[in-house]
């Protein structure tokens, strides 16, 4: 059997450009987001912008050879200078160019800066955004309650969608991970947004934890671990009633995983993980480590997976169907794109 690509566009949704501390005020970087080379720069008040990489006019890659000027981003060779919707805000007055120039524009994305990530919104049609993500308590400013936020980055060489079909796929947790795995109940799912509750029980120093990371006591406990998705983009992971001590419970973990397609082969995760301050100090980080390290166990499958179209489940309708109905929404038919 020849290897499957996978035979979906690139989805809809709002997906994470960068981290907002990557891009300083007049500061401008390349992306390849959704097969698309882009722009993304702040201006010298900080706003900030994702645009088509090439400059309406000329083709000149901005992000290589252009400059933030002000609040515009500047393309050398004709002074051309665009606004951050895009749309033309001078041209250089001795550079021969028609007037008419003004008129075209460089395409921008709706974009935004929410949990510490900067999204962009992509839609194969050029659609309007039609959803949001939340802002998530706890990455929004709020330290007193929570400790040191953790970041991790992984391109995976998959796409986003057998990267979120992995969690569905109970059976993976123990043979991959080594972990319990997680009985998930029924998602609750409303539209473009899905939601799983899992009574979980945890070992502290699974496999995954590293050595340096290990705690004293490694009893077993058991958490309430929930997962919320906003499109294919965005996911936010909550755990509670962490153990403080032999008698205290009430700890918690909180997570986003801000995902980018960065082509039909080709995803970038960004993960932001924090604990609460009573269990930092131990439990917290051989939780924080145990995660950002089982990622890796999955890499190997993710880097040579052929895609099955129709997986042969135990229950006709089982959970990866009913995810892959939820998924399918966030795809445009290609041939109506212009
Ligand atoms: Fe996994």
């Amino acid at each position: 059997m020849p290897k499957q690509e996978f035979p979906f566009p690139m989805p809809n949704g709002w997906f994470c450009v960068t981290r907002v501390d990557d891009i300083q005020n007049g500061e401008s970087k390349l992306f390849t987001f959704c097969e698309k080379e882009v722009v993304a720069f702040r201006t010298e008040s900080g706003k900030v912008s994702v645009m088509d990489a090439y400059c309406g006019y000329s083709g000149i890659n901005l992000a290589i050879s252009g400059k933030v000027d002000g609040e515009t981003i500047n393309s050398p060779k004709h002074g051309i200078k665009w606004n951050i919707d895009g749309s033309c805000a001078e041209i250089g007055k001795d550079s021969g160019v028609p007037k008419e120039a003004m008129e075209v524009t460089t395409f921008s994305y709706p974009c935004q800066e929410l949990n510490g990530f900067i999204w962009a919104w992509h839609h194969l049609l050029k659609e309007e955004p039609y959803f949001e993500i939340p802002a998530i308590d706890g990455f929004n400013g709020e330290d007193s309650k929570w400790g040191k936020e953790h970041h991790y980055e992984y391109h995976i060489n998959t796409v986003l969608q057998e990267i979120a079909e992995n969690d569905v796929d109970q059976a993976h947790f123990p043979k991959v991970h080594g972990s319990p795995s997680l009985p998930e109940t029924e998602a609750i799912i409303d539209g473009i947004y899905r939601k799983t509750i899992a009574e979980t029980l945890m070992n502290p120093n699974n496999d995954s934890v590293s050595e340096e990371f290990h705690v004293a006591d490694p009893s077993m406990f058991t958490t309430t671990f929930t997962r919320e998705s906003w499109g294919l983009g965005c996911v936010g992971l909550h755990m509670v009633n962490l153990p403080i001590d032999e008698t205290t419970f009430g700890g918690e973990f909180i997570m986003i995983n801000a995902s980018c397609p960065v082509d039909n082969k080709n995803s970038t995760l960004r993960w932001s993980m924090r604990v609460t301050k009573d269990i930092e100090d131990e439990l917290g980080m051989a939780i924080i480590d145990g995660i950002a390290n089982g990622v890796l166990d999955d890499m190997p499958i993710w880097d040579h997976k052929s895609y099955v179209a129709q997986p042969i489940l135990c229950d006709g309708d089982g959970p990866i169907n009913k995810f892959r109905k939820w998924v399918s929404q966030f795809y445009s038919d290609p041939l109506q794109a212009r």
